[in-house]
Parts: C-alpha cells; structure tokens; sequence
C-alpha cells in the first residue's frame, strides 16, 4: 500500500500522529506512515526474502482454500469484499477457484493504494473481463461506510488478509474486528490473515533480514518525517532493533539513536529530545496461537468457523461466521 499524504488532510494527520506519538514518555512513531512510494517498495523486497516467510505461507493457503470457502457460503451470490487487497496477487488464486466452480459473485477490493488497484483492475480485465468488479481507493472503514451495512439479502464474504491486524495490540484488533462485524449481517463470512506463535527464531529473523530491508524500512519513516514535516533527523544516528517476547507474541520494531539528539519537526514547530540508547517504538507484529484466534472471534461477536493453515503451520487465515441472533 502507498500511502502519499499529498492531501493537507493527510498530511496534517501525519504531523499530529507524529508529534503525538513523540511526545508520551515511551516515543513511538505508527507503522501506519510506513508507505510512501519508496517503504512500499522497501515492503515489496522484503516480501521477497527468503526470512520472511508470512507471504509464502498465505500463498499456499490462498491456493488451497477456495473450494471449502465456497461450500461455506449459502449457495447464492454473494459479495466478496478485500480490506487492503493491494495488487490482488493472492487473492486470484480464491478467484480462480470460485470461477472454476461457477460461483457467483461480485468483487470488491479495497485499497489506499491507486496504483496498486489499478495493476490489479488490468490482471481483472485481463484475466476475467466479466467478473462483476469495482475497486474503492479508501481506507477500510470509509470504503465499508460507502458500501454500507450488509442488506441481509446478499452474503458478504470479507476478506482481511496479510497480517495487517497483527500490527495493532491484540486489545485495538478486537476492537477493529468489531467495528468490521458492524458492517455484517448475521450468516456473513470473515476471513482474517494471522500470523502464528512458532519458533523465535523464525520470528526474528523474519524482521531482521541479512539484505537490511527490514532497517531501511522502518529508518525510511525518519526520512519521509524529514521530507514531508520538515525533520531534520540524522540517519546516521539510528540503528533498526528487532524483540520478539515469545510469552506475549509481539514482536517489535525500535529504532534507537546512537547519541543524544534535538529533533526539530519544522510543520509542526516542534523539537523532541532524544536520548542515547531511548528507543522509538515502530511498529508491532503480534503473533497469536490457534485458541488466542478462536478467542478474537468470540470477543469480536463472531462464531469461529475453520482455521486454513500453511504446511509449515506458520500462518492460519481463520474463517469467522457472524452467528444468527
Ligand atoms: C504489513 N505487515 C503485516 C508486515 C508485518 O509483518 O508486520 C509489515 C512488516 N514490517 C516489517 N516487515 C514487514
């Protein structure tokens, strides 16, 4: 996704969310303004590397679960809705099968990103000129708003994959995963992207890749900081720190400046103070157990369904039905 706060709203947004976050006792920055044109790109490598496995698993999970995913529909047709669908890369696979099994439905991705959805409107227009399909560039809840709530009538099947929920707290998830069911009707299907408690070792290594695009990632936040609000934060002087607590599953990012530093943040005429050795949390990627899954889906108002898992068992995309009332 590529973010590109070229809209004063945006922008504006930006500078309080930074200023915000620099400003409590424990500095933080949100992994959210990670995707401008170049941490997209930076994303797309490190989805490459052979560390970091969610990608691969997801794939082979999207490759295999089309044909149960459509038996637990009602039959009918129905709506097939993509919260940060990106390039459609995976999901052509659900596609694919669905087609092969004469379902009938519309497709409705969603994404920030305008370029991305339109690679992915010419692999649709290519692939399958007649789909029913209309791509929204919005965020999930505006995009969900102008859809509006589910009639009842028609089933939607809505698809939130990659992960993304695992970089808010496991509290905020619940409460996005909510916020989502309000947009449901009851015999409504949500498929959500988690990745798994496993081997820390794997976890780490996962963000903290050899190649150092997992670094240049999150120290590209500073950069777009410095471009778009005016910073003046020295590179240099910050190094990319990966934890990975295997007792709670967050995995997480810090950047840590090597030396006592004043950062001015020119937009919103501000200075921060950093000290030697503070770290800036960015970004967390929890990870979750099966029966921590099958819990969310009853603190959010949803009857768990099925876990789709990759061989490994590194990643599951857990099925949710909205019970009836
Ligand atoms: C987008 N999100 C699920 C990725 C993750 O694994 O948390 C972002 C990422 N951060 C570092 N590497 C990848």
């Amino acid at each position: 996704m590529t973010v590109s706060p070229t809209s004063p709203t945006l922008l504006s947004a930006f500078a309080e969310d930074v200023v915000s976050g620099l400003s409590g006792d424990q500095p933080r920055l949100s992994s959210k303004w990670f995707y401008d044109e170049r941490g997209s790109k930076l994303f797309q490598s490190i989805m490459q590397t052979d560390e970091y496995y969610l990608t691969n698993a997801e794939e082979e999970i999207f490759r295999a679960c089309g044909k149960d995913l459509l038996a637990r529909t009602d039959g009918k047709p129905f709506d097939l809705i993509e919260l940060g669908a990106g390039d459609g890369t995976k999901t052509q696979y659900i596609i694919e099968t669905f087609l092969a099994h004469k379902a009938r439905f519309a497709y409705r991705p969603i994404d920030l990103n305008a370029s991305a959805l339109k690679e992915l409107s010419e692999l649709i227009n290519v692939r399958w000129p007649k789909l029913d399909f209309e791509p929204i560039q919005a965020d999930y809840f505006e995009a969900l708003n102008r859809l509006g709530n589910s009639s009842g009538t028609r089933q939607r099947l809505l698809l939130f994959p990659g992960a993304n929920i695992g970089n808010f707290t496991p509290g905020e998830a619940v409460e996005i995963l909510k916020r989502i069911r309000s947009f449901l009707s009851p015999g409504d299907l949500l498929l959500t992207g988690f990745d798994l408690k496993k081997d820390p070792a794997v976890v780490l290594a996962a963000y903290n890749d050899p190649q150092g695009y997992t670094a240049s990632f999150n120290l590209n936040l500073l950069e777009r900081i410095n471009r778009e609000l005016k910073g003046n934060f020295v590179l240099d002087c910050w190094r990319h720190w990966e934890t990975y607590d295997p007792s709670t599953g967050s995995a997480k990012s810090f950047l840590v400046p090597i030396e006592d530093q004043s950062v001015r943040i020119g937009v919103a005429g501000r200075n921060f103070n950093f000290r030697a050795w503070q770290p800036v949390e960015v970004e967390i990627s929890q990870k979750y157990s099966l029966r921590e899954v099958e819990g969310m889906a009853d603190a959010a108002g949803f009857e768990f369904v099925e876990h789709y898992q990759d061989s490994k068992q590194y990643f599951t995309d857990s099925l949710w039905r909205v019970p009836s009332r």
